[in-house]
C-alpha cells in the first residue's frame, strides 16, 4: 500500500462524515427545491388564462302581483325578495329594510290577507297575488286609515321606522281577532274575550320590534281601534 493510498474504512469514513463543501451544496439543493413551488405558484397566479370568470348575470323572470290595488308587471332575478321587490322595482320605500332576516317586522306587509315578513320570502313566490304595504292601507289619497289616526293620537312611534310594519301588522292583526284567530295568549280558545287584552296584543305584536320603545302606546292605539274607539 503506498503512502498515498486509502485505507477502506479510511475512504468509508470520508464518504460517510460531511465536509463543510458537501454541506454547502446540499444546503443550496434544499433550498432551491422548497423555493422552485412559490415560484411556480407565482407564475400561475400571474397567467390570465388561470384568472377567475365573472359570475354570469342571473336570469330574469315575469312575476305580476297587485300592489294596493294597483297591477304591476316585474321583471326581477329568482332571488328577489318580496322586501326588495317592492322597494327596488316598484319604488315603494314605505316597507322598511331593518335586519333584512326575519327578526324585526320592520318589512311586514299583507299578502292576500296575511302579514308576512317580505325580507324572507322571493317575490316570484307571489306570483299573481294581491300585496298590502303601508302605502296602501289609507282608504285613499286624503283620509288616514284608523290605525294611522290612532298611532298619532297615541304617540306610538318617535324615529318611525319600524311604524310601517306596525301599521299593516297592526291592520292584520285586527282582522285575524274578528275573524276569531287566537293566539299563545288566549286564555281559552274555545272563547274569545269581548276585547283585545293588552297581553293579547302584545303577544300578536311581538314580532314587530320597536327599537324607540313606544310600545306602551302601540298597545293603546291597538286597543282603541280594536275596540272601535278610534
Ligand atoms: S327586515 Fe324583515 S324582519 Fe327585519
Ligand atoms: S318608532 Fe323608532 S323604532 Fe319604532
Amino acid at each position: 500500500m503506498s503512502p498515498v493510498d486509502t485505507h477502506p474504512h479510511d475512504a468509508s469514513d470520508a464518504a460517510q462524515k460531511p465536509s463543510r463543501r458537501r454541506f454547502l451544496q446540499s444546503a443550496a439543493a434544499a433550498a432551491a427545491v422548497s423555493a422552485a413551488p412559490h415560484v411556480h405558484a407565482q407564475q400561475q397566479a400571474a397567467t390570465p388564462a388561470s384568472a377567475p370568470m365573472p359570475p354570469a348575470a342571473a336570469p330574469m323572470m315575469p312575476v305580476k302581483l297587485t300592489i294596493n290595488g294597483h297591477p304591476y308587471e316585474l321583471q326581477v332575478e329568482a332571488r328577489t325578495t318580496l322586501l326588495d321587490a317592492l322597494r327596488e322595482y316598484a319604488n315603494l320605500t314605505g316597507t322598511k329594510k331593518g335586519c333584512d332576516r326575519g327578526q324585526c317586522g320592520a318589512c311586514t306587509v299583507i299578502v292576500s290577507g296575511r302579514r308576512i315578513n317580505s325580507c324572507l320570502t322571493l317575490a316570484v313566490m307571489h306570483d299573481g297575488e294581491s300585496v298590502t304595504t303601508v302605502e296602501g292601507l289609507a282608504p285613499d289619497g286624503d283620509t288616514l286609515a284608523p290605525i294611522q289616526r290612532a298611532f298619532i293620537e297615541k304617540d306610538a312611534f318617535q324615529c318611525g321606522y319600524c311604524t310601517p310594519g306596525q301599521l299593516c301588522s297592526a291592520t292584520a292583526l285586527i282582522a285575524e281577532y274578528r275573524a276569531g284567530d287566537a293566539s299563545a295568549a288566549t286564555a281559552d280558545v274555545r272563547f274569545r274575550p269581548a276585547q283585545l287584552s293588552d297581553d293579547e296584543i302584545r303577544e300578536r305584536m311581538s314580532g314587530n320590534i320597536c327599537r324607540c320603545g313606544a310600545y306602551p302606546n302601540i298597545v293603546a292605539a291597538v286597543k282603541a281601534v280594536a275596540s272601535g274607539n278610534a
